[in-house]
């Protein structure tokens, strides 16, 4: 490792394309994120043949140009998308005026829908949850996680659509967890071979289950175990799998240690070269992968009003 305080004059970066300085003292890291350059090559050298795509970050984000999601896709379309999805991780659309109905459509292609048993959902199709936010109703999805992973089969991915949006603000971020794991030290993906989290729901929607309920609830939903890192059922990508909302502890690790290698991990989502981040309009769409990919809802509108719905696809168990 190197300082950053440099006696010559020459710029700090030279000589050092894809490692990283030490910005001295406060343990912080600068410089290229080189280990994102075969990725990111690798995106941009993708063809399409049903549609137009514009990467948005190194390796995480595409807006796809040229489909209309309210309408019956061609399967070829379908499979093409979900080729998409795998590749860039978040894929973003505009102007899809989609009714709710249209909207569980279009997720029913990619696999079966969920019902979230914790949050409002739209009134008719139970598979949707509603997001809907007012001067009475904070967000408070401002944390880094990936969508229900206290379950035993989390979710493949969620398509989430823009019903009504503040005039600024509300974005969305995504992380790419594959890149965050690539990143890491040897040692630390040595010590965290085989290593299994425990997730529960009652971390994030304890306080909203009433107290009579609870015991049904545990009954349902016990605690889940999966691996801290597990690999793509499709791409055979490995990925850091654990989040401050839903992941309570390491198996065998006494708890003030899981705790901080949970923190510590879930830390490497806040790497501003591993996001993209999305600005919402009314009827643009984000489709993202919540077995590769977390996500943020930044929360700086309030008190105005930010209406969504998301269909989750059901994904399967976490190897
Ligand atoms: C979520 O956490 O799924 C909600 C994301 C958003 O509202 O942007």
């Amino acid at each position: 490792m190197e300082s950053l305080a440099r006696s010559d004059r020459s710029d700090p970066g030279t000589h050092l394309a894809a490692r990283r300085l030490e910005l001295h003292p406060f343990g912080v890291m600068v410089g290229p994120v080189g280990h994102l350059a075969e990725e990111r090559e690798r995106l941009w050298s993708l063809q399409w043949s049903n549609f137009d795509v514009e990467p948005h970050s190194a390796t995480i984000g595409a807006e796809i140009l040229g489909l209309n999601l309210c309408t019956q896709l061609d399967d070829l379309v379908v499979a093409e998308l979900r080729e998409a999805l795998n590749a860039y991780k978040v894929l973003f659309f505009r102007d899809q005026p989609l009714t709710a109905a249209q909207h569980v459509a279009f997720a029913r292609r990619f696999g079966e829908l969920e019902v979230h048993p914790f949050l409002q959902s739209n009134a008719e199709f139970p598979e949707l949850v509603r997001f809907e936010k007012t001067s009475e109703t904070g967000g408070y999805e401002n944390g880094w996680h990936s969508d229900v992973t206290w379950r035993e089969c989390p979710s493949l991915g969620s398509v989430l659509h823009a019903i009504e949006v503040p005039r600024s603000g509300g974005d969305t971020l995504f992380a790419d967890m594959g890149a965050a794991y690539d990143g890491l030290s040897d040692e630390l993906r040595s010590e965290l071979e085989g290593s299994i989290a425990v997730h529960d729901y009652l971390q994030a929607f304890g306080h909203g289950v009433p107290k009579d309920q609870r015991e049904t609830m545990r009954k349902q939903y016990p605690q889940v175990h999966h691996p801290v890192v597990r690999t793509h059922p499709e791409t055979g990508r490995k990925s850091l799998f654990v989040n401050r909302f839903f992941t309570t502890g390491i198996v065998g690790m006494e708890d003030a240690a899981a705790k901080a290698l949970i923190g510590r991990l879930a830390r490497e989502a806040e790497t501003v070269e591993y996001q993209c981040r999305f600005q919402w309009q009314a009827d643009s769409v984000a489709f993202w992968d919540n077995r590769a990919v977390q996500h943020y809802a930044s929360s700086d509108y309030w008190p105005h009003r930010r209406v969504m719905e998301r269909a989750t696809i059901i994904g399967d168990r976490p190897h």
